[in-house]
């Protein structure tokens, strides 16, 4: 037994009401290594980290930190033996500021009162370490997404923690955050620091990890050294077979104009946007975070108000002032962030998806649960939810399996447009391309299909066209087949 290692767990095991998430799992961590913690939605690699960090207490197995055996931990307790995490989704308090989500329950005080300023200035301090402009004393509700994601980060480094524990750290931010993230881990890694690492985006690991162990269905499969293998044995080991095409891109005939938007603006930072979109098309909305794209998508859906332009469907001027408006339309929007626009987390998996489908499953106002049922079991199987049953809460799922509950909900629909915001964050490899097989059934029913994408590859995979989005402009319209990487960039970052 190596005595050096920070964490080591054996044989750990966990279940939930009777259903398996975790069997048998072994994982260790050394200090000075980030080690990444692999596997598809639902394999269990969240219900691990909050074992180890104290948030749930295991069926079965031992848990060592430090080389001495622990028995259940309290995420206080975790906490004082140097583990910290970074919640997957997060849990910071909107209405406090970013200081005092910092110092949550650990205010830097005086005499019983908490000392404003000399915890806003060691609040700057981490703030600094992450490159992260941001006042102390901002509400976090005002920071976008990113920003909230990188406070986050800042906690969890206040604690000088030994063990970090990042579930899925990136999947919100921007490559220069990124970059500024990794330097941390980088520097933390250095002072001797273990670091765990979950994320699926797989293509990022090359630049930190040094182990990645995979977990599928909740069991272990094996630990590698990342210098000794590649992403192809990482992938079959996470989905157990061989992946067909990353990309199942198919061609169909465009056919007539669907939707057409002439000179879009809004307060939101839309600037005169105007393009097309034809049936059975795949248009991708490219470019840097913040550059616009959510917001056009917003604008046309009535999500948020436009200051000028106007919008045509199938050759009918149309106005749309709201979600419902648009909706009745046909077109739908499957919004970003599922936690805010995209879920009811408190209701279970069948009602979320029917809920925008009522009307489908109802007869005089009464809905069929049997038909809601059948609608259900249907979606969940399509898209490879991973549950024991669609009576389960939204908010018991994995990541990535809410993420496929926001996407299947509006798939139920007659549509004439689909606009797709990110669809695939924090999917795993093998479900993001079912969601490409279902982007691609919606293309080939012939409706009108536009998505906004940070990832270039997808972008470049998926789409017959690309808008390039800078400063809330349109600053390209390219076609896919004659683009590439350089080209969108060059587009992405063209400030007009
Ligand atoms: N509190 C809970 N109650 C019931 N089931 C749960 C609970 N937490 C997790 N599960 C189930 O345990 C399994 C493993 O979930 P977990 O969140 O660990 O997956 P994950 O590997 O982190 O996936 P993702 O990549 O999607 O985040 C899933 O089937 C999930 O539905
Ligand atoms: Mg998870």
């Amino acid at each position: 037994m190596d005595s050096g290692l920070l964490v080591r767990a054996e044989e750990v095991s966990k279940s939930f009401s009777g259903v398996s998430a975790l069997n048998k799992v072994h994982f260790d961590l050394r200090p000075g290594e980030v080690h990444a913690l692999l596997g598809e939605n639902g394999a269990g690699k969240s219900t691990l980290m909050k074992i180890i960090s104290g948030v749930y207490v295991r069926d079965a197995g031992e848990l060592y930190i430090n080389g001495k055996p622990v028995g259940d931990l309290t995420p206080l307790s975790a906490q004082r033996l140097g583990i910290g995490i970074i919640h997957q989704e997060l849990n910071l308090c909107s209405h406090l500021s970013v200081a005092e989500n910092i110092y949550l329950n650990r205010e830097i005080a005086a005499f019983g009162i908490t000392d404003r300023k000399r915890q806003n200035g060691k609040a700057k301090k981490y703030l600094d370490a992450l490159e992260l402009d941001v006042d102390p004393d901002t509400p976090v509700r005002e920071l976008p997404v990113s920003k909230q994601q990188m406070v986050e980060i800042c906690k969890t480094l206040s604690m000088s923690a030994k063990i970090i524990i990042m579930d899925e750290p990136t999947s919100a931010l921007t490559d220069k955050e990124i970059d500024d993230l990794f330097n941390v881990v980088r520097m933390l890694k250095a002072e001797g620091c273990g670091i765990i690492y979950i994320s699926h985006r797989l293509e990022e690991l090359s630049r930190i990890v040094d182990r990645v162990t995979i977990l599928r269905d909740g069991q272990y499969i094996k630990t590698l050294n990342f210098a000794d293998t590649n992403l192809e044995e990482i992938i079959a080991c996470m989905v157990g077979r061989n992946l067909s095409e990353k990309f199942p891109k198919i061609t169909v005939p465009r056919g007539e104009k669907v939707l057409e938007v002439k000179n879009l603006s809004s307060p939101h930072g839309v600037k005169d946007v105007s393009f097309e979109l034809y049936q059975g098309e795949i248009v991708a909305f490219a470019g840097l975070m913040g550059a616009g794209r959510s917001e056009t998508a917003r604008a046309i859906v009535g999500a948020d108000d436009a200051s000028a332009g106007e919008v045509f469907l199938e050759g009918r001027k149309i106005t749309i002032k709201n979600i419902r408006n648009a909706i009745k339309e046909g077109i739908y929007y499957i919004p970003e962030d599922r936690k805010k626009d995209g879920l009811c987390i408190k209701m279970t998996l069948s009602e979320n998806i029917t809920l925008p489908s009522l009307e489908l499953i109802s007869s005089l106002g009464v809905i069929s649960s049997g038909k809601e049922m059948e609608k259900a079991v249907k979606m969940k199987d399509t898209l490879r939810i991973k549950t024991p049953g669609i009576g389960q809460y939204v908010a018991n799922l994995s990541g990535g399996n809410q993420q496929k509950v926001v996407v299947g909900k509006w798939l139920m629909r007659d549509a004439k447009v689909v606009i797709f915001d990110e669809p695939t964050r924090g999917i795993d490899v093998a479900s993001k391309i079912e969601i490409y097989t279902i982007i691609n059934e919606l293309k080939k029913q012939g409706i009108g299909v536009m998505f906004v994408s940070s990832e270039l590859p997808e972008v470049l995979g998926m789409s017959d066209r690309i808008l390039v989005m800078c400063n809330g402009r349109i600053t390209a319209s390219l076609e896919t087949k004659n683009t590439n990487q350089e080209e969108i960039l060059k587009y992405a970052t063209q400030y007009a």
